[in-house]
């Protein structure tokens, strides 16, 4: 099965991709886990362009950095896996360039669901799971996480963290017509639930999703 996880930045993504993979080797599945951007030694490079450089990117520079890093990582590592068979969870996928260069930068939509399919080489998640909350409490997390004063700007947050909140806003709203338009493929979860909850019913979908397809595992 292919997996993804979406949500603003603090959702508690990565938190529950870990839980996920554990249940599903508990189960005797074999788990690939990964996280966007990334995953290759070139994808990894266009990951610290992205994140760590503090460079000032154009909006469409920034969508095709991002969109470079998933061709390569769906053409040498995705594909393969899944063809062999293996589950793969993915931290972050193409909804979210649709929600942060789309809604968030304001990128035009057909185009970006154009660039989405080649850099995805058509292949979309069987199930994706968006965790949904406010950026005020996403950003506090963040912050409490790391001891720091609560600000919207910080050097302590990464290139995207540092769009500010009205821009969060807008990729919070994007998430959501994302899963209006997808409501079979897209599970939104509130975020505030415990990590333990959230697990709970990520499981259960996945089981209702394998008994409706057919799928013995
Ligand atoms: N359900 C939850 N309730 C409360 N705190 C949580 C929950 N899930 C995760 N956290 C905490 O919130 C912080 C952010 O969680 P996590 O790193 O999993 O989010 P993320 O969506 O992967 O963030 P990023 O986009 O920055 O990678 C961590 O300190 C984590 O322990
Ligand atoms: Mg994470």
């Amino acid at each position: 099965m292919f997996i993804t996880f979406e949500g603003i930045d603090g959702a508690g993504k990565s938190t529950q991709v870990n839980k996920l993979k554990r249940s599903l080797q508990e189960r005797g599945r074999e788990v690939l886990t990964l996280r966007e951007p990334g995953g290759t030694p070139v994808a990894e490079q266009i990951r610290e362009l992205l994140l760590e450089g503090r460079h000032d990117i154009s909006p469409v520079g920034e969508l095709l950095l991002f969109s470079a890093s998933r061709a390569e990582l769906m053409e040498k590592v995705i594909v393969p896996a899944l063809e062999s068979g293996c589950d793969v969870i993915l931290d972050r996928f193409f909804d979210s360039t649709t929600a942060y260069q789309g809604y968030g930068r304001g990128l035009n939509l057909d185009m970006l669901s154009e660039i989405n399919r080649i850099a995805s080489h058509g292949i979309r998640p069987d199930i994706t799971f968006y965790l949904d909350l406010t950026p005020e409490d996403a950003l506090m997390r963040k912050f409490s996480e790391k001891s720091l004063p609560l600000a919207f700007e910080s050097e302590e947050l990464d290139r995207m963290e540092n769009s500010g909140l009205e821009f969060y806003q807008r990729v919070r709203s994007g998430y959501h017509a994302i899963q209006q338009a997808e409501p079979q493929r897209i599970v939104t979860i509130d975020a505030l639930l415990s990590p333990a909850e959230i697990h709970r019913k990520i499981v259960a979908r996945l089981d209702d999703f394998k008994a409706a397809s057919g799928r013995k595992s």
